[in-house]
């Protein structure tokens, strides 16, 4: 089992924590530019602080944990770079499986997979399979995963059911929707850390982030700590949250 800092966990009010935190891990190649390293590098100290983020996650049993590995646009980069994330990915899953399976965790993956190699979806379909009836952390990893295709291939679905005369346009709800995407039956995403200064949405669940709170900071993601991630659910629980309502 992954140990708990219990000092650092005390900090956090767990009444007031988000349900769902969805975490945009930018600045992977401009921290290892800085240093005069490869852009590989800072992939790589990446993942480091992801296992760490993942681990706080476990042990403050937050309900969803989503993060964003690959994006529909991040296939335009130099091929040299999509393949070494690609290993990355594969070895991450590879080595951690097994860990996260028996600290309960349940990961799944959100967008499209077809264009991954078959040794890549056949690891990522059983590393799914392995932890389908874990009740911990949903770990949700985004890969060739875009907001919009997300929800083009949601309204496809839909579409191809009223064809079939399942359901009629009118019956087309939040929820009917909401469950045609690929985080369906969790809650939405209540907290949206994104990490290296940029502040922006970059096509990260749309849908789900419709009511939540952003948290933005320069640390770079290869810097980002265990401690700033606290901080930020420290922060969300100070939020006052209307959902387009009044307080009272
Ligand atoms: C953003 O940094 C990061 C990515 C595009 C990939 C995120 C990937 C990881 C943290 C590691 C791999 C993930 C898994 C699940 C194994 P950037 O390259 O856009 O940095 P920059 O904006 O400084 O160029």
């Amino acid at each position: 089992m992954w140990e708990s800092d219990g000092g650092l966990l005390a900090r956090v009010d767990k009444t007031k924590m988000p349900r769902h935190v969805a975490i945009i891990m930018d600045g992977n190649g401009r921290w290892a530019n800085c240093r005069g390293l490869l852009r590989s590098a800072g992939h790589t100290a990446g993942v480091k602080t992801l296992k760490k983020i993942l681990k706080t996650a476990v042990n403050l049993k937050l309900e969803a944990l989503t993060v964003y590995a690959f994006s529909t646009e991040n296939w335009k980069r130099p091929h040299s770079e999509v393949d070494f994330l690609m290993h990355l990915f594969s070895d991450y899953l590879e080595r951690e499986k097994l860990e996260m399976h028996q600290n309960n965790v349940r990961i799944k993956f959100l967008g499209r997979t077809e264009d991954f190699s078959p040794a890549l979806q056949k690891l990522m379909h059983e590393s799914a399979e392995l932890m389908k009836n874990n009740t911990g952390v949903k770990f949700n990893v985004a890969a060739d995963y875009g907001g919009q295709d997300e929800i083009i291939r949601a309204a496809q679905k839909l579409a191809r059911r009223v064809q079939s005369g399942e359901i009629l346009p009118e019956e087309i709800s939040e929820k009917i929707f909401d469950d045609e995407l690929d985080t369906f039956g969790q809650p939405p995403v209540d907290l949206l850390i994104r990490t290296s200064g940029e502040l922006r949405i970059s096509n990260f669940l749309l849908w789900q982030a419709a009511y939540a709170e952003f948290w933005f900071t320069d640390t770079p993601w290869p810097e980002f700590t265990p401690e700033e991630f606290i901080d930020a659910l420290i922060d969300f629980g100070k939020r006052s949250r209307r959902f387009g309502a009044l307080n009272n």
